[in-house]
């Protein structure tokens, strides 16, 4: 691929920082945009911080709310592509504060596509998420599957695909929309991982748990008509994720469309069966209660894959036990621990 820079927005973050050593393990430079409303210094820091091969990240700190910190960083750069994470992502959250959710993630979006338009940048790779097709008619579920949104998180990544659809018709600006499954796991090398306040997600709540004095893990609901009876959810290692990127911007460059893809394994796993690899790769019993389901949480989602794999050429490659393994390694580490709790 014949490029020089890429922008990653909220790179700081989770996802985000697990694309940005992909694409300097690619040979790409990397500029990160992040207001660390949730990304973490320590991860920049090392992002920042030259690897064996001698490349970093930049850093340009400033928040998509302010359209003068992304123009600044367009100025002073030949960026050829954007990959977009940055935004608000906590469902619960979404539901209790809306307009949080509507500025951050749609009006940040605005801003960041104005200001492309402005700078002539005409690609990006948008995180968009399975909480677009809302309460699954079917699964697997495939990009077209309905969308129907049950929440203003899930809501606001739909009107950021629709919104790229018009600047791709208005203004030629062409987008890759990628719609994460669960992601799960961490950098092998322990450079970043998962630490969301509060920890919506399983993995790192399950691990939590172990290590907070094994205090007991809440399983919500075990009356589902699945195969044990707890949801299902596809998990899918933030390493594959981060490569789908990096084919995404290859896509972009070759070809002169805009598409979506599923990104998830295909195969989903039960919440007893993600608590069964927890206690395998660590050796301990973890404390777990039954508790009521929740409202809102559909029984089984799973990604139908084929699509990016068809056209992106990916294939994830981590397994579930993969990914636990990584989680944990990265959180004994934060946490200072080398050995066994
Ligand atoms: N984690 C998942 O399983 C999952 C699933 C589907 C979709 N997604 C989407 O992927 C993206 C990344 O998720 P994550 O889990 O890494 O979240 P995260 O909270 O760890 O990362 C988001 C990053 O964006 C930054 N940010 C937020 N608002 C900003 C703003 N206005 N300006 C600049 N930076 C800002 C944060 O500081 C943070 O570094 C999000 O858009 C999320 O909705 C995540």
């Amino acid at each position: 691929m014949a490029m020089s820079e890429i922008l990653v927005t909220g790179g700081c973050g989770y996802i985000g920082s697990h694309c940005v050593l992909c694409l300097l393990d690619g040979g790409f430079d990397a500029v990160i945009l992040d207001d660390f409303s949730t990304g973490r210094r320590s991860v920049g820091e090392t992002l920042a911080s030259a690897d064996s091969k001698g490349r970093l990240a930049e850093i340009a700190e400033g928040s998509l709310l302010d359209p003068e910190s992304i123009d600044r960083v367009f100025e002073n750069r030949r960026i050829d592509a954007v990959i977009h994470l940055a935004g608000s992502s906590q469902v619960a959250e979404s539901v209790s504060d809306p307009g949080k959710y509507y500025r951050n993630n749609v009006a940040g979006t605005v801003n960041l596509l104005e200001s492309m338009r402005n700078h002539g940048i005409g690609r990006i790779v948008f995180s968009s998420s399975a909480a677009v097709y809302g309460e699954p008619k079917y699964v697997p579920i495939d990009e077209n599957h309905p969308l129907e949104p049950m929440n203003p998180y899930g809501k606001s990544k739909l009107m950021v695909e629709r919104i790229l659809e018009d600047y791709g018709r208005a203004y030629g600006i062409r987008s890759v929309c990628l719609r994460y499954f669960n992601a799960a796991g961490a950098d092998p090398e322990g450079r970043s991982g998962e630490c969301h306040e509060p920890e919506t997600h399983l993995i790192p709540s399950i691990i939590r748990s172990l290590l907070d004095g094994n205090r007991g893990f809440s399983i919500f609901g075990a009356d589902y008509g699945t195969r044990d009876g707890t949801c299902v959810r596809d998990y899918v290692d933030v390493g594959d994720l981060a490569e789908a990127h990096l084919l995404a911007l290859r896509y972009l460059e070759e070809n002169g469309k805009s598409d979506r893809f599923n990104l998830g394994t295909s195969s989903g796993s039960t919440v007893r069966e993600v608590l069964a690899a927890c206690e395998r790769i660590t050796g301990k019993k973890i404390r777990a209660e039954i508790r009521d389901r929740r409202p809102g949480d559909p029984a089984a989602l799973i990604a139908d894959n084929r699509k990016a794999k068809e056209i992106l050429g990916w294939e994830p490659k981590r397994t579930l036990e993969d990914s636990v393994r990584t989680a944990y390694a990265w959180e004994m580490r934060r946490r200072g621990l080398t050995s066994s709790p």
